[in-house]
């Protein structure tokens, strides 16, 4: 790769300066190498001129306008799950490298329509232009328990226990939303880990749900992912918890298992009484994975190598194994086969 590229500046366009667009726009304008943010796009102009701001960006609404900026040479999408597929599809037409958050889409059907014209592309630039979210991808806990785990120091992985709870859902949050925008990362990040494709899944309800969760929303609700290789991964999704965010994972194999660790934000000792402190969000406990994500993507448009992070298709399987989860609402939390475009 010529000097001129490794140099360059990569001049990102971010869509959605939500929650998760305005942290990109703060860690691609002040702590990632070679980048800087050109545009910020979103339906609110108050949220995107305070993003934009401290970035020195200009600002529109359009985010099909900031697609086709002569100035934008790459794009975050960072705004509604809903709004993922048509964008993405977008900055394919203006042939232009995308980093999507995830989901890649919300359903099945307008995921396999960006696989298709993704993988389309790629045949003929020779270079595949869409990476997705999936942050635990880089998350150095997450990378180091792979590494541990390809190389059998467990042995053969029996079971692996999963837990996430959230403060507080969106207040429109469905039992299939939950598993699409929420459950959507332990079903890419444990077939990613375990080295092995979810054979089949269940979604299993209690008969208790909190009553400080909206109505309808079964919550916490457990997931069943019996992998092709015959292990079992449970996974508690529980959105309203209240307390605090927590992840967290437990792989047990034939000679030991190994588990996350969850550094408190901060340990208070007040009192005669020791607090450990939770965050409200996910953003401290994946701080680096973001961070170390987007560098990546940066350094891999830099030098015109593929990207590191998942790809749509990746994206795609996490969606077929949603879409199972979701059938299995429907026949009583039965397992129901994962189906593989
Ligand atoms: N990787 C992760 O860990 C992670 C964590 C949280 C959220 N996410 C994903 O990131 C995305 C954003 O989540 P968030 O929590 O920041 O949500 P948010 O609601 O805080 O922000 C979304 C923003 O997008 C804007 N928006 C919506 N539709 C738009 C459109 N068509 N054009 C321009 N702007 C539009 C909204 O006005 C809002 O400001 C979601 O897809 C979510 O699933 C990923």
């Amino acid at each position: 790769m010529d000097t001129e590229r490794t140099t360059m500046t990569i001049r990102v366009g971010v869509i959605g300066a939500g929650i998760m667009g305005a942290d990109h726009v703060r860690n691609l304008a002040g702590r990632i190498g070679g980048a800087s943010v050109a545009l910020v796009a979103d339906l609110d102009a108050g949220r995107a001129a305070a993003a934009a701001g401290p970035a020195g960006a200009r600002t529109t609404a359009d985010p099909k306008a900031l697609i086709k900026d002569p100035d934008v040479d790459a794009v975050v999408i960072a705004s509604h799950d809903s709004t993922h597929a048509e964008l993405i599809l977008a900055c394919l037409d203006a042939r232009k490298p995308v980093l999507c958050e995830k989901p890649l889409a919300p359903t099945v059907e307008e995921g396999r329509a960006v696989v298709a014209a993704e993988e389309a592309m790629a045949a003929e630039l020779g270079l595949s232009l869409v990476s997705l979210g999936f942050m635990r991808r880089f998350d150095p806990a997450h990378t180091e328990l792979r590494r541990r785990l390809a190389a059998g120091e467990l042995g053969e992985v029996l079971t692996a226990h999963c837990v996430s709870r959230n403060v507080r859902s969106a207040p429109d949050a469905t039992d299939v939303s939950a598993i699409t925008n929420s459950a959507i990362h332990e079903l890419d990040s444990m077939p990613w880990l375990l080295g092995t494709d979810v054979a089949e899944a269940a979604w299993v309800s209690g008969r208790k749900a909190s009553a400080l969760a909206p109505a309808g929303l079964q919550d916490p609700a457990f997931m069943l992912l019996r992998m092709a290789d015959g292990a079992l991964v449970t996974l508690e999704l529980f959105l309203n918890a209240q307390y605090g965010y927590s992840t967290r994972l437990e792989v047990v194999g034939e000679r030991g298992t190994a588990s996350f660790t969850e550094a408190p934000l901060l340990e208070l000792s007040l009192d005669r009484r020791r607090a450990a402190e939770y965050p409200a969000d996910w953003r401290p406990r994946f701080a680096d994975a973001y961070r170390i994500e987007l560098q990546a993507w940066i350094d891999s448009l830099r030098t015109a190598a593929p990207s590191p992070l998942a790809s749509a298709r990746d994206g795609l399987r996490a969606s077929e194994i949603a879409a199972a989860l979701a059938a299995s609402i429907d026949a009583g939390g039965a397992f129901v086969p994962v189906v593989y475009e």
